[in-house]
């Protein structure tokens, strides 16, 4: 047989072509297009074809060489397409194991606040990131040079007279919410917050907080303490106890920080609470009537209590986590610790 007709032979034969394992497909490939198959030993000899006629068998041997080569392919699929279907019609064969994703401690935590106060009728509010001084600092009653409006503090995006800022607390939505509703008011605001402070197991320059705000008619402290008291129960069981201790904020008059019993030794003491018995969980207290004033709603008519927590320190308390960083690296063996959590 001469070039011509060997090739005219094998473009038959590789029309005819078929196999039954992916193995034969292999060696189907291997005896045409393989470094010693039949097809690559013709381009060998393709160099001695005289050169009047090199154009017409190049062309004649790319052909063959494409059509091989599609061949294969096709065969390829046929036994990729079998595999996966002869799969799926065993239905005795076990499942394939998928990995599950599982939720951040900060959302499980969250979810779970916002699920207590919504029970109590709280509705959910939201503000900007990125807000005003005004929102942040002075509706709130804090005086011009307070402390907390230091550099030291707050992110700054710009200056002037209502600086643009990283908020630092989210109790600048309380004063969005009392601007666009009228009591009764009654809101949860969880939400980022920022500060400018050194990255360490216990501080971090981003964290989650929640607000709650309460206002209407006759609202007392004893309102707050027993909403309080209702929310740590369902958070940390039962038995937990409350107390508070006189605070400052200038938001609030009076104002009080709380803590619960220890949920490790049962307010016995241990190194957790460092031998206290108590673990403070949050800053609260009657909403200052400059406050009420500042956002339109009469502090003669009306009276609140406000309330504000740390996601990452109530998940810290619930699950024991000792450092704060932990929330932000996504190790995903500390993230599959709350697997059950859900
Ligand atoms: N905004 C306070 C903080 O970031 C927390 C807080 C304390 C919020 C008392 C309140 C409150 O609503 O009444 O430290």
């Amino acid at each position: 047989m001469n070039i011509s007709e060997r090739i005219e032979s094998l473009l038959q034969e590789i029309e005819d072509l078929h196999a039954q394992k992916a193995q034969e497909v292999e060696e189907l490939r291997v005896r045409l297009l393989g470094k010693k198959g039949e097809i690559t030993s013709l381009f060998d000899e393709f160099r001695n074809v005289p050169a009047e006629q090199k154009k017409a068998f190049g062309q004649k041997l790319n052909a063959l060489k494409n059509a091989a080569a599609a061949k294969i392919n096709e065969l390829k699929e046929a036994m990729e397409e079998a595999a996966t279907s002869a799969v799926s019609s065993d239905l005795t064969k076990p499942g394939d194991y998928r990995e599950l994703g599982t939720r951040h401690p900060i959302s499980i935590t969250r979810e779970e606040i916002i699920d207590i106060f919504k029970r109590l009728g709280y509705a959910i509010a939201t503000g900007p990131e990125i807000e005003d001084d005004y929102h942040v600092f002075e509706a709130l009653n804090f005086p011009p040079e307070h402390p907390a409006r230091d550099m030291q503090d707050t992110f700054f995006v710009s200056d002037g007279a209502n600086p643009v800022l990283l908020r630092t607390h989210t109790s600048s939505v309380q004063v969005r919410t009392m601007e666009r509703s009228k009591p009764p008011i009654r809101v949860i605001c969880p939400g980022r917050v920022f500060r400018n402070e050194a990255i360490s197991a216990r501080a971090h320059c981003i964290f989650h907080q929640v607000e709650g705000l309460y206002i209407d008619k006759n609202v007392s402290f004893a309102d707050l303490k027993q909403s309080i008291l209702l929310f740590v129960r369902e958070m940390f069981g039962p038995d937990t106890q409350i107390r508070m201790r006189p605070s400052y904020f200038p938001f609030t008059e009076p104002s009080t920080e709380v803590d619960i019993s220890c949920n490790i030794c049962g307010g016995k003491g241990c190194n957790i609470c460092k031998g206290t018995g108590w673990l403070e969980i949050m800053g609260a207290g009657m909403v200052d009537p400059n406050v009420l004033k500042a956002s339109g709603i009469d502090p003669n008519e009306y009276s609140g209590f406000a309330f504000g927590m740390g996601i990452e320190r109530i998940a810290m308390l619930k699950w024991q986590v000792r450092d704060l960083r932990l929330y932000f690296e996504n190790d995903v063996r500390f993230l599959k610790e709350f697997e059950t959590s859900i």
